[in-house]
């Protein structure tokens, strides 16, 4: 064993076996018998201590070199298995490249969001932020900060969802929206969207449902005036709907405004839905809006001798339905992808 003629014996058998290998079981086998830490190579370098000290050095070499060229060829045979399994099981199981690809489904926004989005940047460009604020509110913001005190009529207006927490209630308009902003900003000018979820005890048809988005918006500032809200809501309405829009200013009523109006579109005559949408009145409410009233705004924190504010507030999905001719209120959470994928 300790000799150098050994050493070709052990290279002859250890090839061969290599060469016989015809998968990776095989190969790791070998490779434990020959070039492992067990292996026959690692006992032929324990043999060098029983040589006489003058043939060790050439002997070590020969050791080596037969290493080197062992782990050579076991990473060529390797490679040649590899490729061969790859060959074989593509001869089993052949990939037919003719089949045509599984389409990738690329999602979209959803057509609410999509108006939301773009009642947003209108806003944006007027100069106004968004601002969201929270879906779950108290009896106080919802109503008595809005002038709206315990038992006061007004509040039929809204049939509420109540938590068993008396007092915390889901809210029913994103108007509450608008203390929040001004106890943020007072007694500083703001302008802001208040985009988010409302809730309402509603029998649920066609045209009203439990749950809808609203989108609130207020200005406060000195010398702030309903000819200010006029023009934003013209500019808005003609942005989101058409150039030549005409807006249509109605008395109204809200107890956090005073005074309060209501805000018609005319609707394009050659629309076929024109009359049904319209009741044949050419006109289409799309928000409620006011001058804020000194009450609310001194609960937010201004003065009312100083500053004044404009507030507004309108549904996206009327909106979208109104844009899109859709005709039922309760697709927008149906999930129905037939219906979300025309927009
Ligand atoms: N919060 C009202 C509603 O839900 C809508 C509204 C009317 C908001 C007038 C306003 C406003 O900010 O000034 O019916």
């Amino acid at each position: 064993m300790a000799e150098p003629d050994n050493l070709s014996d052990l290279e002859a058998r250890a090839l061969a076996e290599l060469n016989a290998c015809t998968d990776e079981a095989a190969l790791r086998a070998w490779s434990a018998k020959y070039v492992g830490d067990k292996g026959a190579l690692t006992a032929a370098l324990k043999a060098l201590g029983t040589l006489p000290k003058d043939q060790r050095p050439a002997y070590g070499q020969a050791v080596n070199r037969l290493k080197q060229t062992l782990l050579a060829a076991e990473e060529q045979k390797k490679a040649a298995v590899k490729e061969a399994e790859l060959l074989a099981s593509l001869n089993a199981a052949p990939l037919d490249v003719t089949l045509p690809g599984r389409p990738v489904s690329a999602g979209g926004l959803h057509v609410a969001t999509k108006t939301m989005r773009e009642i947003y940047a209108i806003f944006a460009d007027m100069g106004f932020q968004v601002f969201r604020t929270r879906e779950v509110e108290d009896d106080q913001s919802n109503f008595e900060l809005l002038n709206m005190p315990p038992h006061h009529p007004a509040r039929d207006m809204w049939d509420t969802f109540h938590t068993t927490t008396p007092g915390v209630l889901l809210r029913t308009h994103t108007s509450p929206g608008q203390i929040h902003v001004m106890r943020q900003f007072a007694p500083h000018p703001v302008r802001a969207v208040l985009p988010g979820m409302c809730y309402r005890h509603e029998a649920v048809s066609t045209r009203s449902e439990i749950q809808f988005e609203q989108v609130e918006g207020l200005a406060i500032g000195p010398n702030v005036a309903m000819a200010d809200l006029k023009g934003t809501i013209t500019a808005f309405a003609r942005r989101l709907f058409g150039e030549d829009r005409q807006v249509r200013i109605r008395s109204s009523y809200f107890p956090f405004t005073e005074p309060s109006i209501e805000v018609d579109i005319d609707w394009p005559k050659d629309d076929p839905n024109a009359d049904r949408l319209t009741k044949g009145t050419g006109w289409l409410e799309i928000m409620g809006a006011g001058m804020v009233h000194p009450t609310v705004l001194r609960n937010g924190g201004y003065d009312p001798e100083k500053v004044s504010g404009f507030a507004f507030g309108m549904g996206p999905q009327r909106i979208t339905m109104l844009k899109y001719a859709i005709d039922d209120i309760r697709q927008f959470w149906k999930d129905d992808v037939r219906f979300l994928r025309q927009f």
